[in-house]
């Protein structure tokens, strides 16, 4: 691959060589090596301008070829993990052959290391001792961070100060430099690029460097090796890196096999930049699947993956927390809301096509705050109706809460919360209970409420949840 910003015919070695952006073009060869951006190279004023990395140029998107995904398979081999993809054991719930591909069981806990290593590995000999840069809000800081200490090249990344403490601090137990600095992504980025000008430092998007996506497609090349012509892979899409470059790999070889694209509500950055017609800012949300919270896609990622998708699905964002608690309890995997986004869009009934098909789930991601995991499992419970609130007013005569516990030990749930109140009540005598408790399930639930009515006058019971009713 030769560099941006080099003129016709010039490699980064000032050789003869390739042409360097061919508009649309694949790589040129993906086992040449990469070099910061020589001066040459148009670079845009970081000083409240658009900040252009002459590797992902809006104006000469580029896009990987099979080969570049191979390739990186031939040199990452050996120094990331090739995840198993057993068969869920809830395939016969969903009506599916259902396979996940363990993605997050990689040692920093992601996907990311593919591409980052692969990225590292194409350096020159010189860019390699200088070193590379990258803004990172976690997942791909950390793989970069990882391979830098190992490979023995020096990493920079810059964190906006939203970033995971824990996430930060792995990042300098790597030994990489870390720089906690920027309210968002976007001004973490522009001091990344800036630094990365004035250092010769080579600026690596997480998303949309073409290596980065290129190392990302051996996940297509292992899930294809493990599991025979699946009818279907699903995918997590942010930036758009990763399905760009499991797209390639899959379509290579079994062009039947769907492609399918999940976002969450909070960040369809890519599902709009289809109805736009190109990469365009999407405001987004506080979303648990962090991981996917970039407002705009990659150029290049787009342009890749565009022509390869079948489908996007977007979903809310209570089924990606049912996602995390399902694959807690039945699968054992801790996954992130990331992670966790493609079975959301089965359990959502937004795959329901696919029911007795060959399918292949991929689970991207484990690095999830532990508080927000919590605070998931919280919500899954929630929205699957096994945890729920009611209001009810009991007499406030000695034995009318004694009462209310009781009749609550016959039904057989269990008290997380209660709590009551008087001094808003019209009836002196009575009082008002406010009970969290968790059932086996919502039919539980509704047994707890038609037993709570028999005896109560004015009961409030949380509504029919979320996995009940999926038209919500
Ligand atoms: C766990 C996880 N899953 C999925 C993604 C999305 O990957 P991409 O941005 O390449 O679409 C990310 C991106 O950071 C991630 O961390």
């Amino acid at each position: 691959m030769s560099q941006p910003g080099q003129g016709k015919g010039e490699t980064q070695n000032g050789k003869n060589g390739p042409a360097a952006n061919k508009a649309n073009g694949a790589l040129e060869s993906s086992k040449s090596e990469i070099v910061a951006p020589s001066s040459r190279t148009r670079h845009v004023s970081c000083g409240g301008e658009e900040v252009v990395d002459p590797f992902c140029d809006p104006k000469n998107p580029r896009r990987i070829s099979f080969h570049d995904v191979t390739s990186a398979a031939f040199l990452i081999k050996g120094g990331v993990e090739r995840t198993p993809c057993p068969r869920s054991t809830s395939s016969d719930t969903y009506g599916m052959d259902l396979y996940l591909k363990k993605d997050f069981l990689q040692y920093t806990g992601s996907f990311k290391e593919r591409g980052a290593r692969y990225t590292l590995l194409c350096l020159s000999e010189e860019q390699k001792r200088v070193g590379v840069i990258s803004a990172s809000l976690g997942n791909h800081a950390l793989a970069l961070c990882y391979h830098g200490w190992k490979l023995s090249i020096p990493v920079t990344v810059v964190m906006p100060k939203a970033a995971p403490i824990m996430k930060i601090q792995k990042c300098r137990n790597y030994k990489a430099r870390v720089i906690v600095e920027g309210q968002d992504m976007g001004e973490a980025k522009s001091l990344a690029m800036r630094m990365a000008r004035e250092q010769q430092l080579l600026y690596v998007n997480g998303y949309d460097h073409p290596h980065i996506m290129a190392g990302q497609g051996t996940i297509g090349l292992e899930i294809l090796e493990q599991v025979p012509e699946p009818d279907a892979v699903v995918v997590p899409v942010g930036g758009g890196g990763l399905i760009a470059g499991i797209a390639t790999a899959v379509k290579a070889l079994s062009p039947k096999t769907k492609i399918i694209g999940v976002e969450s509500e909070k960040c369809a950055s890519f599902t709009r930049a289809m109805e736009h017609k190109g990469p365009i800012s999407t405001p987004i949300k506080n979303t648990l699947a962090d991981g996917l919270a970039v407002p705009k896609v990659g150029v290049n990622a787009y342009a890749t993956a565009l022509p390869l998708i079948d489908r996007m699905v977007v979903v809310k964002e209570e089924w990606i927390a049912v996602a995390i608690l399902r694959l807690v309890e039945e699968e054992k995997c801790v996954v992130e809301g990331a992670g966790g986004a493609g079975l959301a869009a089965i359990l959502a009934g937004h795959l329901d096509d696919l029911k007795g098909k060959r399918v292949v789930v991929l689970l991207c991601g484990g690095n999830i705050d532990t508080t927000v995991f919590g605070r998931c499992l919280e919500r899954g419970l929630a929205a699957e109706g096994r945890l729920v609130k009611f209001n009810v007013e009991v007499s406030d005569r000695p034995g009318g809460i004694n009462d209310l516990c009781a009749r609550l030990v016959r039904v057989g749930v269990s008290i997380k919360d209660i709590m009551h109140e008087r001094a808003w009540l019209r009836d002196v005598y009575t009082v008002e209970v406010k009970v969290v408790c968790e059932t086996v399930d919502w039919a539980h639930s509704l047994e707890l409420k038609n037993e709570l009515k028999k005896f109560y006058t004015k009961v409030e019971f949380s509504d029919v949840p979320l996995a009940i009713n999926k038209k919500l």
